[in-house]
């Protein structure tokens, strides 16, 4: 496609049946955001396109089961994650619902158009039926007996024990869960989007996105065709949804994945009622659907049938779906209370959506599944916002208060003499520009922060501080090129970490930025604000209450916990009498050059003082461990380790993430005290 005149930016539109999670952000939302608040600074005419999902079996699952309605539930939940949203800087230009008049309309038009067109076919099935609750029951209604493993409460289209995907049919003593009675077959007429005969087109449609799509979403899609497609039902026997504009189709409603993609163009509709055509109607305008992987199917085989037989709308041209992220060794569970909730995360840690945007996009699920954990959270907090990007700011803001009271000398918006700080700016504006759109969107992110490293090392290299007193001129130079340096950063800064970047900009003297192509301008005598610090270190103590709720969490739900090794071969007791197990008090530790995981310890055992070498270097600092009574091996036999000799092993209790903890007395103990 020659280049887009017009971006259509889409986000899966959320099911309203439960609140937006870590997971949801770093596989679809925040990246989303990162792509659109890039292409607007960039000057591309873009428009973002979200809202909530309010149809579908789940949420009149959850309704029965609160003894609400459903649409109470989709209004608690919409305005829920259209609040978090917002908080947290997604910049949806609308966040519409399904539940809208408006959508019901336009989907219900979008499929009688089908129909008229004869793209359906109607298939008459036979279907559970409750007759004491009067209505057609839902796969997900039905509970039974699992016909593989014989768990008694297997549904109606998964059983949850052994995980095999079922019929209703195939469940022995089928059981309504509306009224707990046997339900009955009857037989019940539905419209089928025949997917077969749109095989070829979606074929040829997929082959021209190739290259475009990035190899997980292609791969999938491939193996989908290869299996041939079949016909779907577009509508359902249900009393929630659109109804199904036809007649004799009362009670029957439209299929959630039929309404729901529709649900981007009645958005898109709501938003703009006058100009909505000239981007789904227009081969100037690229339509783009950024999903999670478990929504490529819909995305790029349905959807797309569904605007081939439609005829009058374009289709995506580009499908970023990414995989899943996990929590602390765990898979995310909605059910199990398994998550980070992100409206929960912006009351508990105010103030630190910046962090939370930084860490998940560090980590997004561009490729494969990846592993959200606190402590790696605080370490990139710590060692890379803070230590990298604040102190640069730091730095640079605090001299210039320091030596000038804050006060610009001269009209200033370019370098003067700093070819390594233009080199800089420009690597890191053409990498961050080519990474976005290529949606690697961790790699831009490195770009911006190498951004923050040229400037520490220009500091380093240059110091100003030594030539205050004996060059002033040449040290004015330098802070100032810092500072102009800082406006680029700010700059770049503004599509992942909005709130931070206009706290930057705040700093840099209340400065706006519209387009990447504006420079910042500050006239002479012009003076700063004081600088406050851009990101605040994350403590223990802020961290902690954090990391208990998930501990509770699991300690409740024996499913989350990791499965603990299997005993190892019984020992005799002599056996267990041959290791001199005792406390040991660590009185040093240090670092080992050029072995990065490694520590020198040094430990009084009782008896003597000696060195263990322990790879615990990534997880400690020497200050962490001095003082700690820790659990020794003491008879191990010496070794030798990069050139340094261990006497003995510490011992270390392993978490479910692969942390490494210390073992230590509950109650004082002198060193050397035995362990038996
Ligand atoms: O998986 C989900 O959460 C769905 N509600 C996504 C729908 S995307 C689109 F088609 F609306
Ligand atoms: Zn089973």
């Amino acid at each position: 496609m020659a280049k887009p005149k017009r971006y259509l930016v889409t986000a899966a539109l959320p099911y309203a049946n439960g609140p937006v999670h870590i997971g949801h952000l770093a596989g679809c939302y925040l990246l989303a955001d990162i792509y659109v608040r890039y292409l607007r600074l960039a000057g591309e005419d873009v428009k973002f396109i979200c809202g909530s999902d309010e149809h579908g079996v789940p949420i009149t699952i959850k309704a029965r089961s609160e003894g609400i309605s459903p649409q109470q539930v989709v209004d608690t939940y919409h305005f829920l994650m259209k609040n978090a949203f917002a908080d947290f800087g997604i910049s949806f230009d609308i966040y519409a619902r399904t539940s809208s008049d408006l959508h019901h309309r336009i989907s219900s038009e979008f499929f009688k158009t089908l129909y008229d067109k004869g793209v359906f076919t109607e298939e008459e099935t036979e279907q559970y039926f409750d007759e004491q609750a009067g209505q057609f029951l839902a796969d997900r209604y039905i509970q039974g007996t699992c016909p593989k493993c014989g768990f008694t409460s297997a549904y109606g289209d998964q059983c949850e024990n052994c995980g095999t995907s079922l019929n209703p049919t195939d469940l022995i003593e089928p059981r309504s869960t509306l009224s707990g009675s046997k339900p009955v077959l009857k037989k019940t007429k539905n419209w089928y989007l025949p997917l077969d005969n749109f095989q070829k087109s979606i074929e040829e449609y997929i082959e021209s996105l190739k290259g475009v799509l990035k190899p997980n979403v292609y791969g999938q899609v491939k193996s989908w065709l290869n299996q041939g497609l079949a016909p779907r039902a577009m509508t359902r026997d249900l009393d929630w949804g659109v109804p199904v504009p036809l007649e004799g189709a009362t009670g029957k409603v439209l299929y959630v994945w039929f309404d729901a993609p529709i649900g981007y163009i009645s958005a898109t509709q709501e938003l703009l009622p006058d100009t909505w055509r000239a981007y789904w109607q227009s081969e100037e305008c690229a339509l783009i659907h950024f999903i999670g992987k478990d929504n490529i199917v819909f995305h790029c085989i349905i959807f797309p049938a569904m605007l081939m037989a439609h005829g009058d709308f374009i289709l995506p041209a580009n499908v970023p779906a990414n995989e899943f992220l996990n929590l602390e060794g765990n898979k995310i569970s909605t059910s199990r209370n398994w998550a980070i909730w992100l409206h929960e995360y912006l009351t508990e840690m105010p103030g630190r959506e910046s962090e939370l945007r930084y860490v998940l996009t560090s980590i997004a699920p561009e490729t494969s599944d990846s592993e959200f954990t606190w402590k790696d959270y605080q370490a990139r907090v710590n060692n890379e916002l803070v230590a990298i990007s604040g102190n640069l700011v730091n730095r640079i803001l605090t001299l210039i208060q320091k030596y000038y009271g804050g006060v610009i000398p001269f009209d200033l918006s370019d370098f003067d003499n700093a070819p390594e700080l233009e080199e800089a700016v420009s690597t890191a504006g053409k990498a961050i520009d080519s990474f976005i759109r290529q949606f690697k969107f961790r790699n831009a992110l490195q770009s911006w922060m190498d951004l923050a490293r040229a400037g520490n090392k220009y500091l380093t290299d240059t110091e100003p501080w030594k030539l205050h007193k004996n060059k002033p001129e040449e040290a004015q130079r330098i802070l100032f090129n810092g500072l102009v340096l800082l406006g680029h950063l700010a700059k770049w800064m503004f599509p992942f970490m909005p709130h931070a970047a206009d706290k930057l900009l705040a700093m840099l003297g209340n400065k706006r930025i519209s387009y990447i192509s504006d420079s910042i301008v500050w006239s002479a005598n012009e003076k700063l604000p004081i600088p406050e610090l851009l990101f605040r270190k994350m403590e223990d103590a802020e961290l902690e209450p954090q990391i208990l709720k998930l501990s509770a969490i699991k300690n409740q739900d024996q499913s989350i916990r990791s499965t603990p090794k299997a005993i190892k071969e019984t020992i005799v007791f002599e056996d267990f009498q041959k290791l001199d197990l005792r406390i040991a008090h660590i009185l040093a530790a240090e670092p080992i050059p050029k072995a990065d995981k490694l520590l020198k310890i040094t430990l009084d055992t009782g008896v003597d003082r000696r060195i263990v070498v322990s790879g615990v270097a990534h997880q400690y600092s020497p200050e962490d461990l001095v003082g700690k009574n820790v659990l020794l091996l003491a008879n191990l036999a010496p070794r030798k380790i990069r050139g340094i000799e261990s006497h003995g092993m510490i011992l270390f209790a392993e978490n479910s993430d692969g942390q490494l903890v210390t073992v230590e007395p509950t109650k004082p103990v002198d060193s050397g005290s035995s362990v038996f």
